[in-house]
This record gives structure tokens, C-alpha cells and sequence, in this order.
């Protein structure tokens, strides 16, 4: 239990002593970890921080020009946005695998990454959003003998770049992290975000990913979460976006049959995923509302042009996994 300013001011000057003069890098994802990172070594070392930001075309609704607001024009930190999702699309054109799917993110990830960070000269630091948590999984690897699904995350970039690593998150578990982010003036609401997994919209659009495909399901899910967040559970007082853990929509490249006024629709599903979890490893599928998921059902076909069907997922983890893919 330790008093935030304190913690900020400790940070601060352990990030000034070991960078010194140094350039940093950052890969900043718009996640938890690597905003929280970002905005303390801001706080410590101002200019001689350069953040990359790659969209990778896959991102939420509006995500890319929120990042770059709240870091750019609010916090000051200078940040390169590579939008780099034509290049993503075209190295994923007619690649259904899901595991196929996910190293081809996570390469092209690695490449664009290093590209950018090739430019700036002086770096010689690259700062990574590593958590507690984070260490104690890296150092269980191989213990389990498997891992079930590779995760790409923005961590875990090569050594080629020849970079000392700093990870100033490294003791803390994901609530402090959190605390720490909101201390240092990030938004409550981001700082609270669900988790969003590093291949983004890559494993929610199931089978061959395309940039169409993106579009609808970028739309569907800012209905859905939107109506989460505007939807208040009386007995608790919280919304459901708080009282779910994780929850997003999945596009289905399948076609139905609908009716629209006087004519037939054939148009393809959206399923919705909202679960309840500690840890990620089990998770039961949340409980929501009916008249919620009906408002978010008939929002999501009136609003996006593409989608006739809507569909919510009733699977528990195990044996379903929490993402489709
Ligand atoms: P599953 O689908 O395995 O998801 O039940 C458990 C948690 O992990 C996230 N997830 C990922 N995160 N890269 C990530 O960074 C990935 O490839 C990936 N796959 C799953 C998922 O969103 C959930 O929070």
C-alpha cells in the first residue's frame, strides 16, 4: 500500500537516473499498460520520449484519433502514428487460420515497429508497459508445455533493435497501474478500459479478414459498448460495461435472410460476447439484461448496413474460449 505522489515523484527519479540524456522509444498500443508507461516516463524525461503508435487497421471505432488526442494534444507527449492497416490487410488477404492470422499480425506488428524506430536517432532505451503480472507469466513459460493460444502483444519485441529495455511497471499489478494512470491524468474511462487483445479485430472477424468486414464490426461495437455504458444496473448502481469484465462484437461471415420494409435482406451476423471474470482463464457469460441486448440488437441492424441478424453468445470459458478465435 503506497501513497501515489510518493510513487510518481520514486519513478520519476529512478526513470531520470538510468536514462540520463538518452532518447526512449515506446510502442504505444492505446492499452492500460503501455498508456500508463507512457504518461510516467512523460512526467520524467518530457521530449527525450518518442511514443509509436502502429494502427494496424484493426482497432476499435474511432481508437486511433483518441490516442492521439489524449496523448498528443492533451498530455503533450510526442507521438508518430504509422497508419499501417493497408499494409496489414494485404499481408492477411485470404489467411483464415487463426494462429496463421495472429503471426502475421504480430510480425508485420514487429516490422512496422522497427521501421519507425530505426528514425530516431538518439534512442538508445525502449520502454515497454511490462507488468507484475507479465514477469511471473514470462517466467512460467514452458512449465505448462504449451501455450494454447500465442499471444502477440506489443511486448516481446526482438533484441535486434539493440535497445535497453525499460519497464517502469514492472512491480505493479494491474489496480495500481490503474491508480497510477489516473494520478498521472489519463481519463478514468480509458484507465478502466476492458482488455482488448493485441491482434485487435483480427480475431473478431472470424476466418479471412477483411477491411469491409472491419468497418461493420467496428460500428456494431461501439453500439454495443455504448449501450453497456449508458445502461445502469439499480441494484448496484454501476453500468453494465463495469459489471462485465470483458465484452465486444464478433463479425460472423455468414449470410441470413432478413426483411427490411417490402423487401428481403441477405445480409451477414454480428454475434455479441460479454463475460464476467477474475482472471481470464474461466469466465461465465454475463447475464445482461434482455431489454439491453434487445435495444443493441435492433440499434446495431438500423444503424450499420450490412448486418440483418444479431446473435449473443450464452458459452462459458471453458469449454468456449472468451475470444472467437
Ligand atoms: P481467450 O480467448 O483465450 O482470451 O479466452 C483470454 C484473454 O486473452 C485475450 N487474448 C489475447 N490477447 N493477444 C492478446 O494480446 C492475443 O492473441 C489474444 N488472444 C486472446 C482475450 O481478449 C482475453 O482477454
Amino acid at each position: 500500500d503506497w501513497n501515489m505522489p510518493d510513487y510518481i515523484a520514486e519513478a520519476v527519479t529512478a526513470i531520470r537516473e538510468q536514462v540520463g540524456s538518452d532518447d526512449v522509444i515506446l510502442g504505444l498500443s492505446g492499452g492500460v499498460d503501455s498508456s500508463v508507461a507512457a504518461a510516467l516516463i512523460h512526467r520524467a524525461i518530457g521530449d527525450q520520449l518518442t511514443c509509436v503508435f502502429v494502427d494496424h487497421g484493426l482497432l476499435r471505432l474511432g481508437e486511433g484519433d483518441m490516442v492521439m488526442d489524449m496523448f498528443g494534444k492533451n498530455l503533450g507527449v510526442k507521438v508518430i502514428r504509422v497508419d499501417a492497416g493497408g499494409q496489414f490487410m494485404g499481408h492477411l488477404a485470404g489467411v483464415t487460420d487463426p494462429e496463421a492470422k495472429r503471426k502475421i499480425i504480430g510480425r508485420e506488428f514487429v516490422e512496422v515497429f522497427q521501421l519507425e524506430a530505426g528514425k530516431i536517432e538518439n534512442a538508445k532505451w525502449l520502454a515497454q508497459g511490462t507488468i507484475y503480472p507479465d514477469v511471473i507469466e514470462s517466467a512460467g513459460k514452458g512449465k505448462k508445455g504449451h501455450t494454447i493460444k500465442s499471444h502477440h502483444n506489443v511486448g516481446g519485441l526482438p533484441e535486434t533493435l539493440n535497445l535497453k529495455l525499460l519497464e517502469p511497471l514492472r512491480e505493479l499489478f494491474k489496480d495500481e497501474v490503474r491508480e497510477l494512470g489516473v494520478a498521472l491524468g489519463l481519463p478514468h474511462d480509458m484507465v478502466y478500459r476492458h482488455p482488448f487483445p493485441g491482434p485487435g479485430l483480427g480475431v473478431r472477424i472470424l476466418g479471412e479478414v477483411k477491411r469491409e468486414f472491419a468497418d461493420l464490426l467496428r460500428r456494431a461495437d461501439a453500439i454495443f459498448i455504448e449501450e453497456l455504458r449508458n445502461t445502469v444496473d439499480i441494484n448496484s448502481s454501476k453500468n453494465w460495461y463495469e459489471l462485465t469484465s470483458q465484452a465486444f462484437a464478433v463479425f460472423l461471415p455468414v449470410k441470413s435472410v432478413g426483411v427490411m420494409g417490402d423487401g428481403r435482406t441477405y445480409e451477414y451476423v454480428v454475434a455479441l460476447r460479454a463475460v464476467q471474470t477474475q482472471d481470464f482463464m474461466t469466465a461465465h457469460w454475463a447475464h445482461l439484461p434482455h431489454e439491453l441486448l434487445g435495444k443493441v440488437s435492433n440499434r446495431i441492424i438500423n444503424e450499420v448496413r450490412g448486418i440483418n441478424r444479431v446473435v449473443y453468445d450464452i458459452s462459458g470459458k471453458p469449454p468456449a474460449t472468451i475470444e472467437w478465435e
